[in-house]
């Protein structure tokens, strides 16, 4: 066992903390979590219980004061993240923050600022990153595997339209009622697909997008879809989402990528029960086929979830542990530049939708949507 593990904090001890965090902290030998806080007792309690944690504060100031801390995991409702996030680099310690990083750019270049002048970790929870299919359509369109790519798109729901007159459920209430939220559907997803366009196709130059609240008494957009266009190649994305369609809690999550060479489609299973996506390629075989459609076989026998290999790549870059065990590749981890990025471009729809003009980043203007005055 060794010595020096690392010694973890978790802030927000809700629906993410307990699929991803504290489990996976709890289980490697590398961590150990010293404290965890939230408001709510009732999920304090839970999670004591059950990763046996001797701290427990319903402050997170207390935990982001406490000098036994080495580093955080952020799980706290997106307002929140960025004055913890400041307040842990101050404090010296290295934090692995939710999704969205901030619900503004102001907040997150306060938390760049404070994350250089403390010289800490700051790793953004975008998993997705980490799932060993979408590593490997990275690594397939570094060797051009399907040529040039010039469509790529992504089609995403979870039906919540039987919560929409439910909002007393926790885990639903502040994300579908909550104005400091800063943002609603898209904000709470839109971060995870940017962030891997981003890394598959390079920085973003232009972001439109159509928006809507289908259920009016949330506070916030349920419905979107997003054209991005890129800075060094000439692949257009398409990102649809939605939290308003009729259908499973479950949803669905399917994508294409769209080359001269070939197609990847990719499948995701409901993301929280830890199963491998399924990822075809479409290509021609020979000059007289239409095409041929192959399973691609990533690797699958040692398939690990997303959240664990995040979390371990997480312990890994604090512990300094480069050549033994980091599973992933220490320059395709998730910065806090990566966490500004995407949160850009949902800013950058956002605005798109309030002018109904197309965006050309880096955003330099932006008003945040007041739906109340929105009718459409
Ligand atoms: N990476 C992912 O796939 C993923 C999945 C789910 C949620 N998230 C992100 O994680 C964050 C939390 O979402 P969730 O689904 O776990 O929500 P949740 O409501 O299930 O849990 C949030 C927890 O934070 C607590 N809390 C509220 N205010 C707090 C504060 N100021 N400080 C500390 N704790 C506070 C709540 O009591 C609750 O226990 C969100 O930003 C969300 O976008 C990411």
């Amino acid at each position: 066992m060794p010595n020096n593990k690392l010694k973890v904090g978790v802030i927000g001890c809700g629906t993410v903390a307990n699929m991803g965090h504290l489990p996976v902290y709890h289980k490697s030998p590398l961590s150990e979590i010293v404290a965890v806080s939230d408001p709510l007792e009732s999920h304090l309690k839970q999670a004591q219980e059950q990763y046996n944690i001797s701290k427990i504060y319903t402050n997170s100031d207390e935990l982001l004061d406490d000098p036994n801390i080495e580093a955080v995991s952020i799980c706290s409702p997106h307002w929140a993240h960025a004055e913890q996030a400041i307040r842990a680099a101050e404090n010296g310690k290295h934090i692995l923050c939710e999704k969205p990083i901030a619900t503004n750019l102001e907040d997150v270049d306060k938390m760049i600022a404070a994350v250089e002048r403390n010289a800490v970790i700051f790793q953004t929870a975008t998993q997705k990153r980490f799932d060993l299919g979408f590593q490997y359509i990275k690594e397939k369109i570094e060797e051009n595997d399907i040529g040039n790519i010039f469509h790529a798109s992504v089609d995403w729901y979870h039906s919540m339209s039987d919560f929409a007159q439910d909002t007393k459920r926790d885990v639903v209430k502040w994300r579908l009622t909550n104005e400091r939220c800063g943002g609603g559907d898209l904000l709470d997803h839109g971060p995870h697909y940017f962030d891997l366009f981003r890394w598959w196709f390079g920085d973003v130059k232009t972001v439109s997008a159509q928006i809507r609240r289908v259920y009016k008494n949330r506070a916030n957009e349920d419905h979107s879809t997003v054209l991005l266009s890129f800075k060094d190649c000439e692949t257009i994305a398409v990102f649809q989402r939605s939290e308003a369609v009729l259908g499973d809690f479950t949803g669905e999550e399917q994508g294409k990528i769209h080359g001269t060479k070939g197609t990847y489609i990719f499948d995701v299973p409901y993301e929280y029960l830890f199963k491998p996506l399924t990822l075809k390629k479409r290509y021609k075989k020979s000059k007289i086929s239409k095409f041929s459609e192959i399973e691609l076989k990533f690797p699958k026998d040692n398939w690990k979830p997303p959240y664990t290999r995040e979390i371990h790549s997480f312990i890994n870059q604090v512990l300094e542990r480069k050549n033994d065990v980091v599973e992933f590749p220490i320059e395709y981890i998730p910065t806090i530049y990566d966490g500004k990025a995407a949160l850009e471009i949902v800013l950058a729809a956002y605005e798109s939708y309030r002018t109904q003009s197309t965006i050309h980043l880096p955003l330099k203007h932006y008003t945040p949507l007041e739906w109340k005055t929105i009718n459409n």
